[in-house]
């Protein structure tokens, strides 16, 4: 059964193995035979009848919803504002006049987006909750629920329900988007593209040992580690940040790779892994200024960058999928380098020290 272990030491790489079928299940899920996708009609003409979107989640799934903010502005044209539930709740913005909400929530009863919803209930406004567990708190109290279908994630660390996530607003993004006859949305085959995300995350896990290397070299004792990139990889680097951080106790920072010159850089010295991700084309060759700034300053850089802009000296090579789904690739190698940062320093990497899965208080 799928909770089990299996032959796998830990779940974390277990879940991470199977996120290529997770994208398969969702493909089958949201599209019929002909490729065309199947969102319920409810949802569907609720948030195409908004006129802003607002995403509150926690942790792992605010940063889902990060990416998920660039896919559905691309592909819907509805503004979407994105929000750390907790701070949310503390300070309602000025809400548009039609707003349509969604939680991201793998757990589905995280007690910072619980507060947010019961506002927005009293509102009377209408909310969407994405989420691994059907009948959790948030998805009976939400007006609607989509599920990730990533089956049970057990290791604290969140990996497969990321990936479930980002894809599933995509889903979301692209039934929208056709609904209000947005051409992106129209001309987005979005089925074959999750089925080359899922070819890609497979080349990726398949070549985990590389992965390890790397770890090994670079990750084995440092105190602390930086993730860079723009655009959508700016929201991969606080996820990968994230990761790294909760499982391996590297105190981790991820930011805007242009935000560098700002002040972060005045912590690179000799030694200090800057892990860089490069896959939006318009910004690559500023990101390499970047790499070369910081190794003059002694940095460990480890590239992943996608196959088309790829340099033989790169560390580790993304095949090329749609760019704003990029994310879903580029995500599986930081989670490999958690992954074995931690196992290589001998932790308990299901189970780090002062976490939970699942945190039901505010
Ligand atoms: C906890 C978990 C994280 C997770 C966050 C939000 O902090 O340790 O992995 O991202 O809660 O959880 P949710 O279930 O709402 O996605």
């Amino acid at each position: 059964n799928s909770a089990s272990k299996g032959t796998y030491e830990f779940y974390m790489l277990k879940e991470i193995d199977e996120q290529p079928s997770v994208m398969r299940r969702l493909s089958k899920e949201y599209f019929n035979d002909d490729a065309d996708v199947k969102v319920d009609a409810n949802i569907v003409q609720s948030v195409a009848q908004s006129d802003r979107i607002y995403i509150l989640a926690a942790g792992t799934s605010y940063h889902a919803g990060l990416v998920g903010k660039n896919i559905i502005e691309k592909y819907t044209d509805i503004p979407v504002e994105v929000g750390i539930a907790s701070e949310f709740g503390y300070h309602f913005p000025k809400l548009s006049k039609k707003p349509f909400f969604i939680f991201l929530s793998q757990s589905g009863e995280t007690a910072d987006s619980r507060v947010v919803l019961k506002q927005v209930n009293q509102l009377g406004l209408p909310s969407l909750t994405i989420t691994n567990v059907a009948g959790s708190t948030l998805s009976r109290e939400a007006t609607y629920t989509m599920l990730l279908k990533a089956g049970p994630e057990i290791a604290v660390a969140s990996t497969k329900a990321y990936t479930a996530q980002v894809a599933v607003q995509a889903i979301l993004a692209k039934a929208v988007g056709e609904y209000l006859k947005i051409a992106a949305a129209i001309d987005f085959d979005l089925k074959r593209q999750l089925a080359l995300v899922a070819e890609g995350m497979q080349e990726i896990v398949d070549g985990k040992e590389k992965i390890n290397s790397l770890a090994k070299k670079y990750l084995a004792t440092t105190r602390n580690a930086f993730y860079i990139g723009r655009g959508v990889d700016y929201a991969v680097a606080l996820e990968g940040a994230l990761k790294l951080k909760e499982v391996s106790y590297i105190q981790t920072e991820g930011f805007a790779a242009a935000e560098l010159k700002h002040g972060t850089i005045a912590l690179i010295e000799k030694g200090v892994p800057v892990v860089t991700l490069i896959n939006d084309p318009a910004t690559a060759d500023l990101t390499r200024g970047n790499i070369q700034e910081v190794e003059s300053r002694g940095a460990n850089v480890i590239t992943i960058v996608a196959k088309k802009f790829a340099k033989a000296t790169d560390d580790i090579i993304l095949p090329d999928v749609d760019y704003y789904l990029s994310p879903l690739v580029t995500v599986v190698p930081a989670q490999l380098l958690a992954y074995y940062a931690s196992k290589n320093k001998g932790l308990d990497v299901d189970k780090p020290r002062n976490l939970a899965k699942s945190v039901t208080v505010e």
